[in-house]
């Protein structure tokens, strides 16, 4: 069974070494416990972890920018992809999105991270603009 719960400051402090074990390795982005602690406007709002029968399956930290709720890091642990996880998450965070009264999802992404690219066009994102120096294509999907 999935859930998908709200990812509070608690929560991370409690996973983080599940999460940085996780992330290692993941060459597109090198989060430091710092990072995933840092304080940004409305994170431990908008943040959320998922569980599959009970166990800790990824997460997304979001924050508040502008009038878009902000994926900063989206992660499906290995043995959990290719289950539509990513797609009940993305889904998660458009109802969280719509319950804090923003209209769109944005987010980086490396632009040689194809899997993600495809992921993310299949989940009804679209290119807004590119920071050719970083790699990075800045993605937006705008919600009713
Ligand atoms: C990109 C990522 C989030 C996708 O998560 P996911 O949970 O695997 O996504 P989904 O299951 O919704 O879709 C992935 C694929 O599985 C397929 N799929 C899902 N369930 C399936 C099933 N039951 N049978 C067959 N195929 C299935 C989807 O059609 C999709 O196809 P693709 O491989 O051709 O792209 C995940 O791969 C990930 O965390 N990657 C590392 C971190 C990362 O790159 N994050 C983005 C940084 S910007």
């Amino acid at each position: 069974m999935i859930r998908i719960c709200q990812l509070t400051k608690l929560e991370l402090d409690r996973m983080l070494p599940l999460f940085l074990e996780q992330t290692r390795g993941f060459e597109y982005n090198n989060w430091t416990r710092e990072n995933f602690l840092s304080d940004l406007p409305d994170k431990w709002l908008l943040s959320i972890f998922a569980e599959s029968d009970r166990k800790t399956a990824g997460f997304s930290i979001n924050s508040h920018k502008e009038d878009a709720l902000h994926i900063h890091y989206f992660f499906v642990f290995k043995e959990y992809r290719k289950l539509f996880l990513g797609n009940k998450m993305l889904d998660h965070c458009v109802k969280i999105a719509k319950e804090n009264d923003l209209s769109r999802l944005t987010l980086k992404c490396n632009f040689e991270n194809y899997k993600a690219v495809n992921f993310y066009f299949r989940n009804g994102f679209h290119i807004e603009d590119m920071i050719p120096d970083k790699k990075l294509y800045l993605m937006v999907r705008n919600i009713g």
